[in-house]
């Protein structure tokens, strides 16, 4: 018993040796029962199976997760909490997380919700959460005392999260460190390796991403390409973003961005010559996406828009007389919790098909994310009321009509 135990054991921790050296192993057991998760997409994290455990090794936080079996001998008997190691017994009994700008329907399309049990903040986007919290289903868990969320099998956070992240139980869920949008959806399958749910994850992930590449692919056939110029206001400076995942959205939406023709990426609106620069670049420009943090998204309208853009002269600003100036936070809480953060990066098609809808208007699809300043659509509150299922169903993926 002890000798099978240790053998076990080693073998773990041959697997992480070679794990933390760096090496590539194709799971360190040789009989793998149950269903695997390959990585097909993402950069950030591997997967390695053994008979009784997992490893998840995860490049964002430098932490390589062992999984082990309730079921097995090692469950009962083992326990790492190291800076680069950190055990725990799956599939998880219950869990908590940090639910502030966390992407919660990753959980919710892998049908997860009876096991979680607590959250910090009631500002969140997701309807059946808000739902499920109302129905006294959740503990509400106070951030200043972490030590509320050691009495959870793991406690989930994000990556940007400035708690200290070395508790025993705290797993970083990190899809925003991708640079694609499919590389950020595949962490599903990284959450599904927690509770053995390997063959959901993986069918909503060839679910998700056929979608995606079929309406990439229509977009792509597109001959003309309209350039897209996504940007945001902060402290009287126009930047253009540089986020990798939005650019590859533009892209694949069939637009062009604007950053592959200039360098210069900052735009002070009280300086003349930053204003004549960016006057004349904003003349090429189609589709404008209007992506400023603002405390109030309600009340951020076409006035305010013109207003930070600060140019007089509008003549040749197509986006203006073709209304066509957008800001992805269409879907948020009353609690000004965007769903951008949440939905949009598990269900990248979504995200794709408004795209391809401001850059194409067909004038018949309605944009789940993205609302046009132009045309005065506002933003639409989410609540309770808006959860379409009973919160411990797993919520599906939407799929849309693509040919
Ligand atoms: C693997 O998944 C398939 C399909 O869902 C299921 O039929 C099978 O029982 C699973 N195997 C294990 C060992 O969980
Ligand atoms: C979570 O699960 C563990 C393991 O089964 C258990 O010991 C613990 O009491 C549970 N915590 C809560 C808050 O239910
Ligand atoms: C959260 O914990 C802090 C520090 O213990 C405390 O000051 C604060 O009142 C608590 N907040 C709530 C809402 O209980
Ligand atoms: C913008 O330009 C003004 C005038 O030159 C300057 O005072 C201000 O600091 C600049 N803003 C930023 C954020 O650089
Ligand atoms: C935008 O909001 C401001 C302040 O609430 C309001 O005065 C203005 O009329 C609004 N503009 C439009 C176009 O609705
Ligand atoms: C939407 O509009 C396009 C272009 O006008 C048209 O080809 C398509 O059939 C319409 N789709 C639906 C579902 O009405």
């Amino acid at each position: 018993m002890l000798l099978l135990y240790m053998a076990v054991l080693s073998s773990a921790f041959s697997g992480l040796l070679l794990l933390n050296g760096g090496v590539m192993v194709e799971g360190v057991a040789v009989k793998v029962t149950g269903n695997i998760s390959k990585i097909e997409d993402a950069s950030y994290f591997r997967i390695y199976y053994g008979n009784t455990f997992k490893v998840i090794k995860n490049d964002l936080d430098g932490k390589s997760y062992l999984l082990i079996q309730s079921n097995s001998k090692m469950a009962a008997k083992t326990k790492y909490c190291t800076p680069r190691i950190k055990s725990f017994v799956i599939p998880l009994a219950n869990f908590s997380m940090d639910v502030s700008y966390f992407p919660v329907s990753f959980f919710e399309l892998l049908g997860l919700m009876p096991s979680l049990k607590g959250i910090t903040s009631e500002r969140i986007a997701s309807p059946c959460l808000l739902k499920l919290y109302n129905e006294g289903q959740l503990q509400m868990l106070n951030k200043s005392e972490p030590q509320q969320f050691s009495q959870y099998t793991a406690h989930f956070i994000s990556y940007n999260s400035n708690q200290q992240t070395q508790s025993c139980n705290y797993v970083a869920f990190v899809p925003i460190g991708e640079q694609t949008p499919l590389q950020r959806a595949e962490w599903i399958k990284y959450l599904g390796v927690f509770a053995n749910v390997e063959t959901r994850a993986n069918e909503i992930y060839d679910a998700v991403k056929s979608n995606y590449m079929c309406l990439a692919n229509s977009a792509a056939s597109k001959k003309l390409k309209p350039i897209v110029a996504w940007m945001e206001f902060n402290d009287g400076v126009w930047t253009f973003t540089k986020e990798a995942y939005k650019l590859k959205y533009i892209e694949d939406a069939g637009g062009e961005n604007l950053d592959e023709s200039i360098n210069k990426i900052t735009y002070n609106i009280t300086t003349i010559e930053d204003m004549e620069q960016l006057h004349a670049i904003l003349c090429t420009v189609d589709v404008l996406i209007d992506g400023t943090l603002t405390p109030d998204p309600f009340g951020y309208n076409a006035t305010l828009f013109l207003q930070n853009l600060n140019i007089e002269d509008q003549s040749c600003l197509a986006f203006l007389s073709h209304e066509s100036v957008w800001r992805h936070d269409k879907r948020l809480s009353t609690d000004l919790a965007l769903d951008w953060f949440d939905g949009a990066v598990s269900q990248p098609q979504l995200v794709l098909a408004d795209l391809m809808e401001m850059l194409f208007p067909t004038g018949n699809y309605t944009t789940t994310y993205f609302r046009n300043l132009l045309k005065g659509e506002e933003a639409t509150s989410l609540g309770l009321e808006n959860c379409d299922r009973d919160t411990f169903t797993a919520m599906e993926p939407t799929i849309i009509a693509c040919t």
